[in-house]
């Protein structure tokens, strides 16, 4: 038997308690030794919780009990769950995660120290909720080079669109939907604002492209600025708007990352990833282009990723799976404002300015044609171009929306 004892008793560590609980009998097949979860760490008490007998409030137990020798940290944040997952590992033991905010940031320290002690720092869980896609780019994707990771990384705000999309819903209503189905964040500005796709994207960038890159670092754009009239210009287009986290190669070895609202057209792979569900684009020299879909958010689905690795760390106590990235480098990074792309504008400048800036223009709308669209509201799509050239170009014009089409 392999004792474990879970950090933080909140969505997704009850989670991990109930899914090891419900699916016993299986886990222990698949994993060759029963799991047992012998502490949850929390500071609040669950005297109802059919777990009630195993809270304790004291990390130095499970630091000091040698029989532990899994911990899951479902705390969230990067202060205290770095410490105890710090203080675990020197302590000889694995860690599994869900915690994109420490993985991003701290990842690459954390799996150095895992190394040192011939331990596992696994992190499925931290991107795509119950989506295999850690596993597939540090396995199953190996013989290829890639160039190339983009996605709908977080459940929420692609919730909240789709419901702008399909019901024209107020937002708050649609965000308080989505914390009371347990997709947000504790702070709902971490998903609205893009902080939370940015530590995803992060993620993906180190794994797929070898060197760190700080979420600190990239261009984080999030959902709000974009209203029920862009949902409509973008509609006229063939197109969706997705809140996507974007990462590729460069020529001479540089990368590029962000998080944008972006206009897909409803032919693409992502455009029908709608709701709460998540899907991530890989494209490798030899494979092509290939999507990971799923579940990205909620108590279950991350569980279900949480609880793989906890059987993954089982099978491998004294085998470490290799994860990892290099620390960056000056001039790897490539500001997002630096790459080409098209761009999808809602102005309320008038023609003479469009002209004067872009020549010749196939308008998607025009003034009064919106019920609702402000004064005097034109939109269009601009040549390819970096969004410092195009802030150059509408400097004296009135901008109400400015997003990357795909
Ligand atoms: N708040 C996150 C989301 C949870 O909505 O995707 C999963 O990481």
């Amino acid at each position: 038997m392999v004792n474990i004892a879970i950090l933080g008793f909140g969505t997704v560590g009850s989670g991990v308690a109930e899914v090891i609980e419900e699916n016993r009998q299986s886990i222990t097949h698949n994993a060759a030794e029963e799991i047992n979860v012998k502490y949850i760490l929390d500071i609040r008490d669950f005297p109802d919780s059919p777990f009630a007998d195993r809270i304790i409030h004291d990390f130095s137990v499970i630091e000091k009990d040698p029989d532990v020798k899994i911990v899951v940290e479902t705390i969230g944040g990067a202060k205290i769950a770095y410490e105890y997952t710090r203080r675990a590992l020197m302590a000889g033991k694995s860690v599994v995660t869900s915690n994109k905010e420490l993985v991003a940031t701290r990842g690459h320290e954390l799996i150095e120290i895992a190394k040192q002690g011939n331990l596992n720092y696994l992190f499925e869980a931290s991107v795509g909720g119950g989506i295999p896609i850690i596993r597939p780019i540090t396995q199953c994707l190996t013989a290829n080079e890639l160039d190339e990771i983009y996605g709908i990384l977080n459940g929420t705000t692609n919730y909240i669109l789709t419901r702008m999309i399909t019901d024209g819903a107020p937002f708050e209503e649609i965000l308080r939907d989505a914390q009371r189905l347990g997709y947000a964040e504790a702070d709902p500005t971490a998903d609205v604002g893009g902080f939370d796709a940015a530590r995803k994207i992060c993620i993906l960038a180190d794994l797929c492209f070898g060197k760190s890159v700080d979420p600190e670092k990239i261009r984080i754009e999030g959902i709000s600025g974009v209203t029920l009239e862009d949902v409509e210009y973008a509609r006229r287009l063939g197109c969706k708007i997705k809140l996507l986290g974007r990462a590729y190669r460069l020529p001479g070895g540089r990368i590029t990352a962000y998080v944008a609202p972006h206009l897909i057209h409803k032919q693409s792979l992502l455009s029908n990833v709608d709701g709460v569900m998540n899907g991530i684009v890989v494209h490798g020299n030899a494979l092509g282009e290939c999507m990971f879909y799923g579940a990205g958010a909620g108590k279950r689905p991350t569980a279900s990723a949480v609880v793989a690795d906890v059987i993954d760390a089982v099978k491998h106590m004294k085998a470490r799976k290799y994860l990892g990235w290099d620390e960056s480098e000056p001039g790897y990074l490539v500001d997002a404002e630096d790459v080409v792309t098209r761009w999808y504008i809602r102005t309320g400048s008038g023609l003479a300015a469009i002209g004067a800036a872009f020549g010749d223009l196939r308008l998607i709308s025009f003034p009064g044609e919106y019920p609702g669209a402000g004064p005097g509201e034109y939109a269009f799509v601009t040549p390819a171009m970096t969004g410092r050239e195009l802030e150059k170009l509408t400097a004296g014009m009135e901008i109400r929306s400015r997003f990357r089409v795909l």
